[in-house]
């Protein structure tokens, strides 16, 4: 069997995957993040030393392109690919990355930080403010958006915007927390910042359109999706390609996580699988 991760992080999937089809299998771990991919790639190498190495690849990079390395690889047609967007908890909890207002670190966002797109600070401080708006509002469905643009540009006329709580501040400002509301008012501006930043639809696009060029005959794709940007072209592209009899959707409804499930790994609630047979 052949199988994709197409975001190994910590390697949780991954090594449930690699658990099922070694030692005949073929493995292909792609992640954008190359410090987490270099660290997992070693304990999986460790765990699985007993089996034939040239048959599990490690490959640091979007997997936007995830087309491109398969060919330079040499894997064959893939009888399942999988992956599970968005950003881990080590990168949460990761300061110096700038993900999450619930650190203080420089406003960075990318996944790659070796990239040469701009980092979340650039964003802020040197879009215009209808540029702003238009990712505030269409990556994070934020109605404030334009009060918020509008704002930010004021402010960092005074002080020029690099850290995470920096940010969250000036949007507490016009946007007060209240007792009742759940999420902090900086929330889908963070979202927004972090989608735009590393262009994570456009990359979610090619990945499916390109996965499913690569998978065999009757390979599946799965995708877990974290929120309803995501979540929306996903089912639409599996709709899309039911229509064209391109294969069938395996999950009517998306998988979500059960309640024991959520009370371990709260970050898994809002958690969407959905699955996809190629004919
Ligand atoms: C939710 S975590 C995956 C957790 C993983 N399934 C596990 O079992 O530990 C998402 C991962 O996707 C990676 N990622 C995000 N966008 C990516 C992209 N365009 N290409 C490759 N990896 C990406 C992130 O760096 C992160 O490590």
């Amino acid at each position: 069997m052949v199988a994709i991760d197409a975001t190994v992080n910590g390697g949780g999937h991954a090594q449930e995957i690699l658990t099922h089809i070694m030692p005949g299998g073929v493995f292909l771990g792609i992640d954008w993040d190359k410090n987490i991919l270099q660290q997992t790639e070693k304990n999986l190498r460790n765990t699985y030393a007993a089996y034939d190495q040239s048959r599990i690849t490690f490959v640091w990079s979007n997997y936007a392109r995830v087309r491109e390395i398969c060919s330079q690889k040499s894997i064959p047609p893939v009888h399942a690919l999988l992956a599970d967007l968005g950003f881990s908890s080590v990168q949460i909890q990761d300061a110096n990355r700038g993900m999450s207002f619930l650190q203080d670190g420089p406003l960075d966002m990318r996944y790659d930080v070796h990239s040469d797109r701009p980092a979340a600070h650039e964003v802020v401080n040197s879009f215009s403010k209808e540029a702003l708006a238009d990712i505030i509002f269409t990556y994070g469905e934020e109605r404030h958006a334009r009060r918020i643009a509008q704002h930010l540009v004021e402010r960092r006329k005074q002080e020029r915007i690099y850290t995470t709580h920096q940010l969250a501040a000036l949007i507490e400002e016009i946007l007060p927390r209240r007792k009742t509301q759940r999420i902090h008012p900086a929330t889908l501006t963070f979202q927004a910042l972090r989608i735009y930043v590393n262009g994570e639809l456009d990359n979610v696009k090619t990945l499916l359109a390109d996965g499913l060029q690569i998978l065999a005959p009757e390979g599946r794709v799965g995708i877990i999706s974290f929120h309803s940007l995501e979540d929306r072209i996903i089912k639409q592209t599996f709709r899309t390609w039911e229509k064209e009899q391109k294969g069938k959707i395996i999950t009517k409804k998306p998988i979500v996580p059960t309640n024991e499930e959520i009370e371990k790994n709260p970050r898994s609630r809002s958690a969407k699988l959905r699955v996809f047979e190629k004919a």
